[in-house]
């Protein structure tokens, strides 16, 4: 197979990290925020004229859902600017664009998987920086590809189980009690799994909006239990509800993503367990009390 011309933007984060690995035998241009910041639309210009790819993958975000809340202005300068300023550079480059959205586009209300076309309605401002990023996106490059994805987990950043896991972990002296939240329920998603589907898309020539997570689903309560579970720990883990621990930014209540969009392209993805029983495989577990 011929090596694919790609750039990356957010080589750096959770799935960037993981997109790097996956595109190794390809010709790639890996680049965090501090080669090029996607609010400065020159720089976005210089690094996409430069390596003239064939694929550009937007990975890059302002993800911190909370901390969009107080700086929204952030959030649309990155979020949406950021990425109208590299679907604009990648039309005059005449590159594919795959840009990575988001469940929190939706408001949680349905009880069935979302499909690729029920209305967005988000209801965060980062859910809303990326909902209208996606509308933009659609205008300026009919044939952007726009892979939502959620509860991203992996090596490469801070995440669910790694939280978990150090609080399991804190005090090996005594069974821990974990409070987690029992009434949002959603589709974990492994990294590795997420980037290996993506790059499977770009060689489909993919277009449109496609949903890719892992398959099955689960509340935070119960993907925590797995966590605790699988990796053994002294920990027991308590079963919350949202409004017993309140944040700044509302998240959707039900967030499970149909699959179909990703199945017309003939991929398939792993259980959300095996993926944790992956990622715990290749985790340095802390220290389990005898
Ligand atoms: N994490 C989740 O649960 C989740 C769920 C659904 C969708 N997503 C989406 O998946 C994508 C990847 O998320 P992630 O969790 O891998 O993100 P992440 O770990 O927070 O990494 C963010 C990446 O974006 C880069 N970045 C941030 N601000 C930038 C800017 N102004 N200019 C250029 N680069 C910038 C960062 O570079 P530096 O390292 O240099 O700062 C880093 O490489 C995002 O589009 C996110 O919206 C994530």
């Amino acid at each position: 197979m011929q090596a694919m011309r790609v750039t990356l933007f957010g080589a750096s984060g959770l799935l960037g990290e993981e997109l790097v690995r996956e595109l190794k035998a390809e010709s790639l241009t890996a680049l965090s925020s501090k080669d090029a910041d996607l609010r400065d639309r020159v720089r976005v210009r210089e690094v996409v004229c430069e390596s003239r790819p064939e694929w550009v993958i937007l990975s890059a975000a302002y993800t911190d859902v909370d901390g969009c809340e107080s700086n929204r202005e952030r959030a649309f300068a990155v979020n949406c600017e950021g990425a109208v300023n590299v679907a604009e550079v990648a039309r005059e480059a005449g590159s594919r664009l795959l840009f990575i959205s988001t469940d929190y586009v939706f408001d949680g209300s349905k009880r069935s998987p979302y499909e690729i076309t029920d209305p967005r309605n988000p209801a965060s401002v980062y859910g809303r920086s990326k909902a209208r990023a996606e509308e933009r996106l659609l205008e300026i490059l009919p044939e952007v590809c726009i892979a939502r994805t959620s509860w991203l987990f992996g090596h490469g950043g801070k995440c669910f189980p790694a939280t978990i896991l150090k609080l399991a972990a804190a005090r090996p002296e005594i069974s821990v009690v974990i409070p987690v939240v029992d009434d949002q329920r959603g589709s974990p998603t492994f990294a590795r799994d997420l980037a290996s589907a993506l790059v499977r898309l770009c060689r489909a020539d993919a277009r449109g909006i496609v949903h890719v997570t892992n398959s099955g689903e689960c509340t935070w309560y119960e993907f925590a239990v797995e966590i605790v579970r699988a990796s053994g720990l002294p920990a027991a883990v308590k079963p919350v509800s949202t409004a017993e621990f309140p944040r700044p930014a509302q998240r959707p209540a039900y967030s499970v993503l149909s699959p179909d969009s990703l199945h017309a392209y003939n991929v398939q993805m792993p259980d959300w367990r095996d993926a944790l029983r992956r990622y715990l495989a290749n985790s340095s577990l802390p220290a389990v009390r005898t």
